[in-house]
């Protein structure tokens, strides 16, 4: 089964060509980074702008790609929420059309449910139930994976995203945008034990997380060097504050592992890039005796490759949406579109 899929929550226009869920047979991504690095972040009307001057011509490139045409295609898949609104409705507007003018389903795909699957396209032997950590600038989840398309999640971040906490801190380090990802490259021989940051008390659930007191901390150290005139001192504060951020994230994954006996853990998301995460999940994982999944680096950040793997899903389970499917900013990924 061919799926056309279509991504466009955030600044990345995306289409790709998935074959049953597992195969990418094309994967087009027009990024908007040069832009938005003039701002230091998104700007969410450019975002929007620039997806309905993309879109087009990355959906037709994904099917050149592929070697195959618009009547080749059995569903349409497209990410549906959550995410900036104004770019949701670009993809899903494009999608509408295609689906309705050429009798194509249209399955709505959830980002996050997404970004968990880009696992399936790069571990093919990877199949729920599974927990998993969702890592990406928006959200960080801890979800109890219990088949393709039913998600329990017994964890989440009471305020900033670690994606988000990266970046601030990134862009507060005079880094530019992805903060997230340039830390990561800027601080890898930095000295990670040279600064302390707060590890966050949540009280309530033993799985939620917080980093908002981390970013406040890291805020006031540069705040504090700059006031006394000292240099910033980028490489040890970032390399100082990912150990951080990346040892909360692992003290909740190895309670929740503790907690609901599992065989396989996996990382999704766009902070599942980052190198200090990757290698401490590993150690947990081996630890734990527990099989670690991660996508490929290049599945890692937002892609309609991954869509297409969710949505392949999606539409076995007959979650197929009509003309009227709109677009949500926000939903929990453990809600089903309405049919
Ligand atoms: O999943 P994603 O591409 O977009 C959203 O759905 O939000 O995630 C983007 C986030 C940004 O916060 C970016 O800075 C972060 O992922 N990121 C990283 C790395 N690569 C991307 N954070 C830490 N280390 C990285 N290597
Ligand atoms: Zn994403």
């Amino acid at each position: 089964m061919n799926l056309l899929a279509i991504e466009s929550s955030c600044d990345d226009t995306g289409a790709a060509v998935v074959t049953d869920g597992r195969e990418v047979r094309s994967n087009v991504v027009a990024s908007q980074v040069p832009e938005h690095i003039l701002y230091g972040g998104v700007v969410p009307e450019i975002a929007s702008r620039r997806h309905c001057e993309n879109i087009s011509g990355v959906c037709k490139k994904a099917l050149a790609d592929a070697d195959i045409s618009l009547n080749q295609i059995d569903a349409i898949a497209v990410t549906a929420a959550p995410g900036l609104i104004g770019a949701l409705l670009v993809g899903v507007n494009f999608a509408k059309g295609l689906s309705y003018s050429h009798n194509i389903p249209l399955v709505p795909v959830h980002h996050l449910r997404g970004h968990v699957a880009s696992n399936y396209i790069s571990n093919p032997d990877l199949e729920p139930p599974f927990l998993a950590l969702v890592v990406s600038g928006g959200h960080t989840h801890l979800v109890n994976v219990k088949d393709y398309t039913t998600y329990e999640v017994i964890g989440r971040t009471r305020d900033d995203a670690a994606g988000e906490a990266m970046d601030k801190a990134a862009r507060m380090l005079g880094l530019p945008y992805p903060g997230g990802l340039n830390m990561d490259k800027a601080c890898v021989n930095g000295d990670a034990k040279k600064y302390q940051f707060p590890f966050p008390r949540v009280d309530g659930s033993e799985f939620d997380f917080s980093f908002s007191g981390m970013k406040t901390a890291a805020i006031n150290l540069v705040h504090n060097k700059q006031q006394k005139g000292e240099p910033l001192d980028i490489e040890n504060i970032g390399a100082s504050y990912i150990k951080s951020v990346v040892k909360v994230l692992c003290a909740k994954s190895e309670k929740a592992m503790e907690r609901y006996t599992t065989q396989r853990f996996v990382l999704a998301g766009g902070v599942s890039a980052n190198s200090v995460l990757r290698r401490e999940m590993a150690a947990l994982c081996k630890k734990h005796s527990v099989k670690l999944y991660m996508p490929e680096l290049r599945y890692c950040g937002d892609n309609a490759a991954m869509i297409g793997a969710q949505g392949y899903y999606e539409y076995q389970k007959g979650h197929i949406a009509d003309i009227n499917l709109n677009a949500y900013a926000t939903m929990d990924i453990d809600i089903d579109f309405a049919r």
